[in-house]
Formats: C-alpha cells, structure tokens, sequence
C-alpha cells in the first residue's frame, strides 16, 4: 500500500504555477508597476517561436525563390500569409515593448544591487531582439530588405580598423548575396532564438531569486497567493494583447516590395526604422563618431547606469515620487522637441559653414558636438543640483532627454528624409 501524498499527474496549470513562487508581496500585482511589460515581452516571443516555426513550412531561404515563396504565401485559401503578418508586427512590437519594459525597470528603481545583474542581461536580449529583427528583415529578399541591410552593413564598414571585415562577416563576402541570406536564415532560426531562450531562463530564475518584483520598502509587507491574483492578471495581459495582435494582423499585411534588385537603389535608401536614428545621426556627425563612438557610449552608460553610486531611483516608486513623473515626461518631451530644431539648424545652415576646422571632419563633425553635446548635459546637471534635485533625480532627467532626443531621432529618419535623404515634410 502507498504511504504518503502520490505524485500529481503533469499538467499546464502545474508548469505554469512552478515558473511561479507560491505567494508574492500584494503590492507588486498592481498593474500600475509593472503596466505588464515584461510579460508582454514574454507573450511576443512566444508568439515569434511558434509563428517562426510555422514559417518554416512555406518560407525558402534560397536568393531565386525566397521572395516568390513569401508571393505564395498570400494564395487565396492559404493561411501562410497571415502566419507572416503576425511574426512581423510581432517582431517590431517587441522592439518597442522591450524598450518601454527598461524605461519601466530604471523609472521604478528596479534597476538597483539586487537585480543589476539582471539588468545586464535584459540589455543583452535588447541586443538580441534588434539582431533578430535585422536578420529576419532581409528573408524576404525584397528591395526593402536587400537595401536596408546594404545600408546597415555599409554603416558598419565604418567602424575603426575592424570595420571593413565586419562588413565582410556580416555580409560573408563583399556584396550582400546567397551567403549573406544563408548566414541571416541560420543566425535568425537558430542562434538568435537559442541565445534568447537561455538568457530568459536566467532572466525569470533571477526575478525570483531577487523575491519578486521591486516593491516600496515603505509599505506594509502582505503576501498573497499567486493563485489566481498574478496568473490570472499574467493571463489577462497575454491573451488581450494576443487578441489585438491578431486583429491587427487580420488587417494590415506585413510590407513586401519587389524582388531585391541589387542594380537599382530606391530613393531613398533607408535603413529599418530601429536603426534610422543611427542612419540621421551619420547625415551629421563623422562616420566613427555616429557609427561607433557615441552609440558604444551610451550602450557603456545605460549599462553600467545601476553601478554608479547614488543614481538608483527609490524601489517600487515611479520617477522618484512627487512630480517625478512629470519632470520625467517633461524632459523626454524636450529632448524629442529640441531634436528637430538642431537637425534643421545643421542641415540648412551648419553644413554650409563649418568654418576653419571644416578640413579635419573628426573634429568639426565629431570632437566638437561631442563635446558641445556633453558640455550641456552636464550644465543642465549642475543646474539641477543647484535647484536642490537630488542626484537620482537629476541622472533621470538627463536619461530621458538623451531618450527624447533618440527617439526625435529615429522620428526625423521616418518621416522627415525624402528622395536623397533630404529633409521634407510628412505627407
Ligand atoms: C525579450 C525581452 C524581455 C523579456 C521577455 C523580459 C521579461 C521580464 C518579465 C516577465 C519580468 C517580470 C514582470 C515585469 O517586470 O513586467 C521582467 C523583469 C525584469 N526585467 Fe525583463 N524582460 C526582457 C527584457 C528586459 C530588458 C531589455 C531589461 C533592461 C535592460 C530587463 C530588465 C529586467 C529587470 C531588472 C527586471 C526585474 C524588475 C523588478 O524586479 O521590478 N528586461 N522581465
Ligand atoms: C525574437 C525572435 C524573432 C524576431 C524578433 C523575429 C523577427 C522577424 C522579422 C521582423 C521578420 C521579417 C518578416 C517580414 O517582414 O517578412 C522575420 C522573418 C522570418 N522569421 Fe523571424 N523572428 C524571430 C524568431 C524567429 C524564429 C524562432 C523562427 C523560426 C524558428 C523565425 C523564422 C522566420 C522566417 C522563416 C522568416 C521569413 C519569412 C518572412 O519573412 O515572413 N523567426 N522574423
């Protein structure tokens, strides 16, 4: 006869409770924290697994028939078309959600000794995320895709001494062709997402190893069972967003221009819309310094941002607390409004003057907005001070006027640059 409880039967529900501690702080369920994010994250790549695989039944990554299998994919009676719709829109949303998930971490305070090195790790699967992107974008092998990777590893081409063997690599050869698709198909169904599945594994094991989400040590300690308050709200979040994925898809194809055609560049040839900020920021300063040396800063400073003393924000509060938020909303919208005046002021009336250093380009286009660059963030961080913001205050309005201008950036690249990257107006 038995003795003791029987091992239960293995279930859903069983899996699901296990990825879970048993009670968690009540505090930490409120929507309001977290808005979600993180699981959004989590529901898009799900999603991009089981539609990528699916793909893989009518996609073929061969230069002469990809883009017509991607054609075939929309046969009227085929399902395949709308499979495509949903991993694309899915892929560019986690770009986005991925980014807002680091906003929320950094402005709760989340980003503090506990969970810094979670921090690290979530900017390598930011890393991934845009390499999946880039990768998958050229596997329909259209003009979009073929210039826009073109454009991508020329950039990378500027990169000091390693330059041109990076672009070398990237394209696995001098010209981005057969072997360039091969190499992408590959990194993108395999490496990429292997990389990113253990990754999120010591992701999530750290979240619980740091007991939960970031909480207001002020408020009173109360736990509650995970079941059903976190699950059912980690349900609700996954199936809506699911629900409007698949609506949207419904509705909108995924964009497939003509078959690449490497003897006819469009006008304007523009990089994907996660590197446009990059591809403006070329249009002005020198190659090394847009290409390599300003983005590798901020990556270098975003990532070591939790191991600066005394720039960690309050746990579990929003921007501080008081008028946080505000200050917060305030300077991103500075950032992003100032943006457009200075690429205009560059390129009507800058370019045409750089005056006597205009022969030495890394300086006048490099060394000197560098410099004038910081030389005002960190005015702009003195005069904080000096208006009695704390220190993390202060670091957090920096960061999100860097954030505005970024994403001020990226907007003037969408919708400002027409036929030979000159400005024009949005239609
Ligand atoms: C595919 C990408 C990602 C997925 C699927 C993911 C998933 C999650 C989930 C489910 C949580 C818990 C719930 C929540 O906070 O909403 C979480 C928390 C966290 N994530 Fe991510 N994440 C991703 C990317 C990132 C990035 C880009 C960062 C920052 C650089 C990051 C840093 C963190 C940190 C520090 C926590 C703990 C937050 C806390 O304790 O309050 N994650 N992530
Ligand atoms: C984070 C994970 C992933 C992201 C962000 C991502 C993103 C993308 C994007 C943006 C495209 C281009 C879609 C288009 O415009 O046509 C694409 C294509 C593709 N992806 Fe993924 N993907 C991911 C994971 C996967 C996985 C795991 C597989 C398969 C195992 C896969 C298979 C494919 C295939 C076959 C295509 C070519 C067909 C097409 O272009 O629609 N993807 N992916």
């Amino acid at each position: 006869m038995a003795t003791g409880t029987s091992p239960k039967p293995a279930s859903l529900t069983g899996f699901i409770l296990h990825l879970h501690p048993r009670t968690v702080p009540a505090d930490t369920i409120r929507f309001t924290l977290s808005f979600g994010l993180g699981g959004m994250s989590a529901t898009l790549f799900l999603i991009l697994l089981f539609t990528g695989i699916l793909q893989l039944l009518s996609y073929s990554a061969a230069v002469d028939s990809a883009h017509q299998s991607i054609i075939e994919m929309y046969a009227a009676g085929s399902l395949a078309g709308f499979v495509r719709n949903i991993h694309h829109w899915a892929g560019n949303l986690l770009v986005i959600v991925c980014v807002l998930h680091l906003l929320r971490v950094y402005l709760t305070g989340a980003a503090d000794r506990t969970r810094r090195l979670n921090w690290l790790i979530g900017i390598c699967l930011l890393l991934l995320v845009l390499f999946a992107n880039f990768t998958g974008y050229l596997l329909p092998w259209d003009q979009l895709a073929y210039w826009a990777v073109t454009i991508f590893t020329n950039m990378a081409g500027y990169v000091p001494l390693v330059g041109a063997w990076l672009s070398e690599v990237l394209r696995g050869g001098g010209e981005v062709g057969p072997t360039t698709l091969a190499t992408f198909f590959a990194i993108h169904v395999g490496l990429v997402p292997s990389l990113m599945v253990i990754l999120l594994i010591f992701h999530f094991w750290l979240i619980r190893k740091a007991g939960g989400l970031v909480r207001d040590q002020d408020l009173p300690l109360e736990r509650i069972s995970a079941m059903p308050a976190l699950i059912s709200r980690e349900a609700a979040v996954g199936l809506g967003l699911t629900s409007l994925l698949l609506l949207f898809a419904a509705l909108v194809d995924a964009p497939l221009a003509d078959i690449a055609n490497p003897g006819e560049s469009p006008n304007p040839a523009k990089a994907a819309w996660y590197f446009l900020g990059l591809q403006e920021l070329l249009l002005h300063l020198h190659p090394t310094f847009a290409i390599c040396i300003i983005p590798l800063l901020m990556l270098a400073l975003l990532a070591l941002l939790p191991f600066i003393t005394g720039t960690n924000l309050p746990p579990g509060i929003w921007c501080g607390g008081d008028n946080g938020w505000a200050h917060a909303a305030a300077a991103w919208g500075i950032g992003l409004g100032a943006a457009i005046p200075l690429i205009m002021l560059d390129d009507l009336v800058l370019k045409s003057a750089d005056g006597p250093v205009r022969a030495v380009p890394w300086i006048s286009r490099g060394l000197v907005p560098l410099a004038a660059i910081a030389a005002a963030l960190w005015l702009v961080y003195r005069l904080l001070r000096r208006r009695r913001s704390s220190r993390p205050e202060s670091v957090m309005i920096l960061v999100m006027l860097i954030f505005g201008m970024l994403c001020g950036l990226t907007a003037a690249g969408v919708w400002l640059r027409g036929a030979g990257m000159a400005l024009t107006l949005p239609l």
